[in-house]
């Protein structure tokens, strides 16, 4: 089970990351504090960073867990974001996280790729379960994660580590989505 490099929803073309992408995930999101807030890594201080972040998006490709999509939209070319299918040993489930270009938030562009990989997901045979977690004050988040049809299971205490906001363990909900 591997996922292909392109999935086509209405507005977006989610396509495997290439090197020539850098300057744009730059400068559409991985510089800002703001969207990085929630997420385990600090905002980029140049364009050099955000490259190896894309190299090792490109490299995730050649491995057998960790797909990281580059959402773009069809109309402009313009990139909307980025969405990490996460595959695992068992499975019966998949996982997927995600960060949004600043400029193209509230524009439903996020919840349209999530669907996208709820519904190739659940075309694998065996996948019955699609999980996300999110920090519990991420509310932009939850609510994508709730339009795209996923139920918020619980509640995980002291979770995962969010650097740009406290050295300390922080909550997180479980969301999923089950066939
Ligand atoms: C989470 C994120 C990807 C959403 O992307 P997006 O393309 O804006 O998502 P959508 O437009 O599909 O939906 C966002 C929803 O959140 C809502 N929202 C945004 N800010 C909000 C706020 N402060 N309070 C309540 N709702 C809010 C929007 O109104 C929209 O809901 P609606 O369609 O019911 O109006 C984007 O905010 C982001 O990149 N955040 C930073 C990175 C991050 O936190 N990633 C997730 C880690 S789990």
């Amino acid at each position: 089970m591997k996922p292909p490099e392109q999935i086509e929803t209405e507005r977006l073309l989610l396509r495997k990351p290439r090197m020539d992408d850098a300057p744009a995930v730059f400068s559409g999101w991985a510089k800002y504090p703001e969207v990085t807030r929630f997420l385990s890594w600090r905002p980029h201080e140049n364009v050099t960073q955000t490259e190896g972040l894309v190299k090792r998006s490109i490299d995730g490709w050649d491995g057998e867990t960790n797909f990281r999509y580059l959402l773009e939209i069809k109309e402009s070319g313009e990139l909307a974001g980025m969405i990490e299918l996460r595959l695992e040993k068992e499975t019966f489930k998949v996982s997927f996280g995600y960060t949004g270009a600043y400029a193209q938030w509230g524009k439903g562009y996020m919840t349209e790729a999530v669907r996208a990989c709820i519904d190739w997901a659940f075309q694998q045979s065996g996948v019955v379960r699609v999980y996300a977690t999110t920090d519990v004050d991420n509310i932009p988040s939850q609510r994508v994660l709730e339009k795209a049809g996923m139920q918020r299971e619980g509640l995980l205490r002291k979770e995962s580590i969010r650097p740009n906001m406290d050295p300390e363990p922080r909550d997180c909900y479980m969301y999923a989505i089950v066939k």
